[in-house]
């Protein structure tokens, strides 16, 4: 911890400095906390290499995996002191910033496909989130995706009763509190580079994840059942401090922006297709039991997760929830 913090503040006085930058080398450190081999860590090294390239080596961009360098409230924190200069946090994890509004992500069956999603993330109403950041010191830059929840643990899940009394890891955010209290679960924050090891010792007895981070973390091998929910959304904002950005020349900032809007490209055509492979290898890992539930199994846990949306209208905004229902055309149903 003591190591943490002093890394925090010999970083923070590198980064207000600019002194990063050494010998006119500008050096972007990229922290995130999931695998390499995932959506978010493939963009993160795609950026990287688009940014090198276009910058002709100006700017080293230095990709931190796994929580290696912080883990999820500490990176928010380094950023804003500017000891990292980019990162990728969940959206689920914005609310401690004071962001609430991109908890709306978090709301269950909000989002039917990437198809609805991408009506929001990359049109108008995203646009008009990201800037909600500005106030805050941080820039957000893109959304890059990752993909579709679903529930795990160490008993078969057919519907919503079957997550009663159990003890549920959740990211940091108070609509997937409510979610799992929705469905009489008890909800547990804890940090990602945590989950894998909670769930081994029964600290937890299950959680909610794509299936590209329950298999990069091996968390099948300790999770006996999934059950294809696919009930939410878990995707990226992709930012950086923002006195770094605005200090950087123009015609760098300029290529750099033109590297993430390639990366955020290549990031939400390879997701899906990640996501894909990584649940046929936990199914075919034998390890946990894949079960996809029927039409009427989904309707009953729709029915009982949606009442969340009402619950949950004050602290995102109702305006923010009907704009989102406006451009995908949900129903409850
Ligand atoms: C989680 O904490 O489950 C995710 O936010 C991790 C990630 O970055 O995908």
């Amino acid at each position: 911890m003591k190591l943490k913090i002093a890394a925090l503040i010999v970083g923070a006085t590198f980064g207000m400095t600019g002194m990063a930058h050494a010998a006119g080398e500008i050096v972007i450190k990229f922290s995130h906390v999931v695998a390499q081999d995932t959506p978010k860590g493939q963009a993160a090294e795609y950026f990287k290499k688009l940014a090198e390239e276009r910058t002709k080596g100006k700017v080293k961009v230095q990709v931190y995996p796994n929580s290696q360098l912080y883990k999820d409230k500490e990176e928010l924190e380094a950023l804003q002191l500017g000891a990292v200069q980019m990162l990728a946090p969940s959206l689920a994890k914005f609310g401690p910033l004071g962001a609430k509004e991109f908890e709306v992500f978090d709301l269950p069956y909000i989002f039917d496909n990437y198809e609805e999603l991408h009506k929001v993330t990359q049109g108008p109403i995203g646009q008009q989130l990201l800037a909600k950041l500005e106030p805050k010191g941080i820039k957000g830059l893109a959304f890059w995706d990752n993909g579709f929840k679903s529930f795990s643990a160490n008993k078969p899940i057919k519907t919503p009763a079957d997550l009663k009394g159990l003890k549920m890891r959740i990211q940091s955010s108070k609509v997937l509190e409510e979610q799992m209290r929705a469905l009489g679960a008890l909800p547990q924050v804890m940090a990602f580079s945590e989950v894998y090891q909670a769930l081994q010792t029964g600290v937890v007895d299950g959680t909610e994840n794509p299936p590209s981070n329950m298999y990069t973390q091996k968390m099948h091998e300790v999770q006996k059942n999934l059950t294809m929910t696919n009930h939410g959304y878990l995707g990226y904002a992709v930012i950086v401090n923002k006195k770094f950005w605005d200090g950087l020349p123009a015609d760098v900032r300029g290529q750099l922006e033109g590297a993430m809007k390639d990366a955020t490209i290549y990031a939400n055509k390879i997701a899906k297709q990640k996501n894909d492979e990584d649940l046929a290898d936990i199914a075919k890992s034998g390890k946990t039991q894949v079960y996809n539930p029927t039409p009427a199994e989904r309707a009953a846990f729709k029915k009982a997760l949606t009442p969340v949306h009402a619950k949950m209208a004050d602290r995102i905004g109702p305006n923010l929830i009907k704009a989102i229902y406006t451009q995908t055309g949900f129903t409850a149903n």
